[in-house]
């Protein structure tokens, strides 16, 4: 059973994760679909914009039987009118069994979560972290690969405000990865705060070339535009990588790609119809995966 809040990967357990793997499975093969949540109503909280996050959960809610409430950006809610954060959770609170939230502050889902009575899911906090999506990420790699330890993961991109990587390495903590390449630019590189709570040795670099072949999944993020206070060094690092079709050749037969997504430039489109590209089918297993999460939080077994 999941503690009552998901605010950070590393609140998981081993066996927590293994459960929410195992209830996506489960859901698949009920074509996703359940009663558990008839009479329940999720609030989804988005003061930050969303494709992804805000549908699967949409999607995975109503899918379980359940109704959702709530908003895509802060844009005509009373945030508008100086609203703040706890007054805004006090509200849906006592509107919902439960509080999907994402917003642009490090912190504002925990935050939620000391004041909140129902249980909150961080769907995004600022740079900091985006648990489901790590959930999905390696849900995805075990789809593909049938198992998880072992494998050599190299992360690629905006490692100093992405906060899927940094969920996605917490979530790591969990298993046993082969070896573990953070490759970026040199301004870009993960944040001592996030590197110390690993348990695995990380190789920093700024070569794809020096690593790729060496790479079991590629894990390919965006430069966070938005989270640059500076447009002028946004500028410096924005094209820094690109994978393309000669980034591939380079790479293991067996080997796959991952992204968040939203993509801009970081992968070419002519990538997307090989083998190895995986992100849109790990996109489409966001809706199970949710499930899962949702089903443990306030599903069934409580
Ligand atoms: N991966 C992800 O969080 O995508 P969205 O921003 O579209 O939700």
């Amino acid at each position: 059973m999941l503690p009552k809040h998901v605010i950070s990967s590393l609140d998981l357990s081993k066996e927590e994760i293994e459960l929410i793997f195992d209830e996506a499975d489960r859901y698949e093969k009920l074509n996703r679909t359940s009663k558990e949540l008839e009479g329940k109503v999720v609030a989804l909280a988005f003061f930050e914009p969303s494709t992804r996050t805000r549908n699967s959960f949409d999607s995975a809610v109503q899918r379980m039987g359940g109704r959702t409430i709530g908003f895509s950006s802060s844009e005509g809610t009373s945030v508008e009118k100086g609203e703040t954060i706890a007054d805004t959770v006090r509200m849906l609170e006592s509107y919902s069994d439960l509080i999907v939230m994402r917003h642009k502050l490090d912190g504002a889902a925990k935050f939620a979560s000391e004041i909140s009575k129902v249980p909150i899911i961080n769907a995004g906090d600022g740079k900091h972290e985006h648990p489901t999506q790590a959930l999905i990420d390696l849900y995805t790699v075990r789809k593909v690969k049938g198992y998880i330890d072992g494998l050599n993961f190299c992360v690629l991109g905006d490692l100093k405000y992405g906060r899927a990587v940094n969920s996605l390495l917490r979530l790591l903590t969990k298993f046993k990865p082969g070896k573990v390449f953070l490759v970026s630019p040199q301004q870009l590189r993960i944040r001592t705060e996030v590197k110390d709570t690993l348990n695995f040795p990380v190789i920093e670099t700024d070569s794809l070339q020096d690593v790729i072949d060496m790479t079991d999944v590629l894990y390919v993020t965006r430069i966070q535009k938005e989270r640059f206070a500076d447009e002028i060094e946004f500028e410096k690092v924005k094209e820094s990588y690109k994978v393309d079709i000669s980034t591939v050749n380079s790479m293991r037969k067996d080997s796959m790609i991952l992204h968040p997504l939203p993509r801009v430039n970081e992968i070419d489109r002519r990538v997307d119809k090989l083998p190895q590209a995986k992100y849109f089918y790990q996109a489409s297993l966001g809706v199970q995966v949710r499930m899962g999460v949702i089903h443990q939080v306030i599903g069934d077994s409580r």
